[in-house]
């Protein structure tokens, strides 16, 4: 995977995703991250790249000439055309199966705005998805760019020490992952849950299941509507307002 990122603000991106396991995973070679400074690619003498909107309003606007040139600049060295994400709190929100499909590509390109966004011509030219990562709003794109790189780099083959770790976990099914603990058995007089020492494994299962279950239920009922629960499942749930 190749992960493209149009910024103004290149040390940022690559200062962060040059580190732990993204950075691991560039070094292996499972994946590349590059940084495209749009100023790089600023039509005037004094490298601007934003100007006042047409129609008045506060603020200033990135150019669509400086964005289009970027984003050619990365085309041509890509086999297909690549899908470009524009982060922008109007976007689509940012989901767990949205990441597993942008893992499948071979391209990715992020486009990241800054001041009062871009001129909307050139994101009508480009863009293929708008995305947010959620109901807030930030300074630029890159945060947002550099989540998304996070989340989707963490599901290439490889990537991860421990592939089972990648597949068994929170979100999968729409279940809050289980608790876990490491040692000691006891600390600050908390007990590490006796089935997990009993090395027991189906019964160790049943309950991680359980509990994935009643967190869930717990901390997000939302997500609870659209996982398969079995019907004892259900009835245990049907029983523990008091519980939950
Ligand atoms: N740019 C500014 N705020 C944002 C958000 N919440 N998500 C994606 N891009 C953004």
């Amino acid at each position: 995977m190749n992960f493209h990122i149009m910024t103004l603000f290149p040390d940022m991106v690559m200062d962060g995703l040059n580190t732990s396991i993204t950075g691991r995973a560039i070094a292996k070679g499972l994946l590349s991250i590059e940084a495209v400074n749009i100023r790089d690619f600023a039509v005037n003498k004094h490298n601007r790249v934003d100007d006042y909107t047409y129609g008045g309003g506060a603020g200033m606007l990135m150019q669509a000439e400086p964005v289009y040139l970027a984003y050619k600049s990365i085309e041509e060295r890509c086999r297909v055309r690549p899908r470009v994400i524009y982060l922008s709190p109007q976007g689509k929100t940012f989901s767990q199966s949205m990441a597993e499909e942008f893992a499948k590509e071979e391209e990715l390109v992020f486009l990241c705005g800054h001041y009062e966004g871009i001129d909307e011509r050139v994101l009508e030219e480009i863009v293929t998805d708008y995305v947010s990562i959620g109901d807030y709003v930030l300074t630029g794109g890159e945060l947002p760019a550099m989540v998304m790189v996070d989340a989707v780099s963490r599901l290439i083959p490889g990537v991860l020490h421990n592939n089972v770790s990648a597949e068994f976990e929170t979100f999968q099914d729409n279940l809050l992952e289980y608790p876990q603990y490491t040692r000691p058995e006891e600390w600050r007089g908390k007990k590490v849950p006796p089935v997990l020492l009993s090395g027991h494994h189906v019964n160790i299962e049943k309950w991680r299941r359980e509990q994935s279950v009643l967190r869930t239920a717990k901390a997000r009922p939302d997500l609870l509507e659209k996982a398969e629960l079995t019907e004892k499942e259900k009835k245990i749930l049907a029983n523990c307002d008091e519980l939950c």
